[in-house]
């Protein structure tokens, strides 16, 4: 795609913990080109590197440094792009978002507030692509309005996504129960996010809605899609949800009842699972996107929390998987997945490159 023909894309929440990660993410992009920043009112007009207190390791994106800011509330029209990735707080995107949708932009979001309507998709692409049908049944009701172009595609609660990429391989074997503990980052509650006393030599044993999302967002994700509804899947979800010490990267256990126990089919089938984002070669994708280690003390946040490459855009979209083990009928494991780059931003470009790639962005 040449420079002209990329598509234009705002973000929103530009200034936060993911927003820093789309920029980061969208720097060089082949299929889009970052056009417009929003943050809060406070920053409307500054050039984005004189505001932003830049916290990611990466150098700062040059030219994204010198877009200046726009306040929320700006017309969509106005900031022209046709695709926006929002990472604002919950009260924020509950007001623009559908608003962005129904003037006719793509929306791709991080947050909660849309993720449990029935007609928008909770989209992870290599385990529910054909829940993208559900961007029809949108315009459908959008039909008569101001434009009916425009759409809402979510991604899954950080923690959420890990899990469902582990569990997507072993739908074929009746997955019937699944308990899940996690160990969850601190860039997971966003900037400055939880207070350096309360968390340092801690942990914190409770995540606000966090086991609600897990619960909810798995069976929506791993449902099937037929007659422009999703079915959910039957799965029961037993999660409990820790604040760690951490700065990059959730880890969670994981033990999950099938109809049968057998390791070797278990492990074949999540190392071999692909999905369309990887039969279409999508810029983002991780060749492999369930990386299964073997190493007993592996996986760990520092060391693995950036696997992916190649190709070199999809560092840290794999999820890592070790500790398969079998008790009784049970099978456990242990998984970590970047929560700002699979988790957050790098699922939105993943979800924008697949809706790209089938045409659904116009
Ligand atoms: N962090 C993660 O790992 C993660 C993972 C998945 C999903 N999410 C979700 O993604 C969203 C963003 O999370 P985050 O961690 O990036 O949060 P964050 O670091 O607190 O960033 C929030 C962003 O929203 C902007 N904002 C706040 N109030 C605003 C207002 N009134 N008008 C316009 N902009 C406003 C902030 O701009 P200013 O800097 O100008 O205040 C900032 O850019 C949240 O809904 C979160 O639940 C986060």
């Amino acid at each position: 795609m040449s420079k002209m023909s990329k598509i234009p894309v705002a973000v929103l929440g530009a200034t936060g913990m993911v927003g820093q990660r789309f920029i980061s993410l969208l720097e060089g992009h082949p299929n889009m080109e970052l056009v417009s920043l929003v943050a809060s009112e406070k920053r409307e007009g500054k050039r984005y590197k004189e505001t932003v207190n830049w916290l990611l390791d990466t150098p700062m994106p040059e030219e994204s440094g010198k877009l200046r800011l726009y306040k929320l509330g700006t017309d969509f029209k106005e900031l022209g792009a046709k695709l926006v990735f929002s990472a604002l707080p919950a009260e924020e995107a509950q007001k623009v978002e559908d608003k962005f949708a129904s003037d006719g932009a793509a929306v791709f979001s991080n947050v909660k507030v849309n993720r449990m309507r029935d007609d928008v998709p909770i989209l992870v692409p290599e385990v529910n692509p054909e829940h993208l049908g559900l961007i029809d049944v949108q315009r459908k009701a959008r039909k008569g309005k101001k434009s009916s172009d425009g759409f809402i595609v979510t991604n899954a609660n950080c923690s959420t996504t890990g899990f469902v990429m582990a569990l997507a391989p072993l739908r074929q074997f009746n997955l019937r129960k699944a308990y899940v503990s996690t160990y969850q980052a601190l860039t997971g509650a966003g900037y400055p996010g939880v207070a350096s006393l309360d968390i340092l030599g801690n942990l914190i044993p409770y995540i606000g809605d966090e086991e609600d999302k897990m619960v909810a967002e798995t069976a929506k994700i791993l449902g099937t899609f037929e007659n422009d509804a999703i079915t959910p899947h039957r799965v029961k979800v037993y999660p409990t949800c820790v604040r760690v010490p951490v700065r990059d990267g959730h880890t969670e256990t994981v033990w999950v009842e099938l109809e049968q126990n057998d390791m070797v089919e278990v492990a074949d089938a999540m190392m071999n699972f692909k999905g369309l984002p990887q039969r279409l070669h999508l810029p983002s994708a991780p060749d492999v996107p369930l990386v299964v280690h073997t190493k007993k003390d592996r996986p760990q946040p520092l060391k693995d929390a950036r696997l992916g490459s190649p190709p070199a855009r999809a560092r840290g979209m794999a999820v890592s998987v070790g500790r398969l083990r079998a008790h009784e009928n049970m099978i456990g494991f242990t998984l970590l997945v970047h929560n700002t780059v699979r988790g957050a931003a790098g699922g939105s470009v993943l979800n924008a490159e697949l809706a790209i790639s089938e045409g659904l962005v116009r």
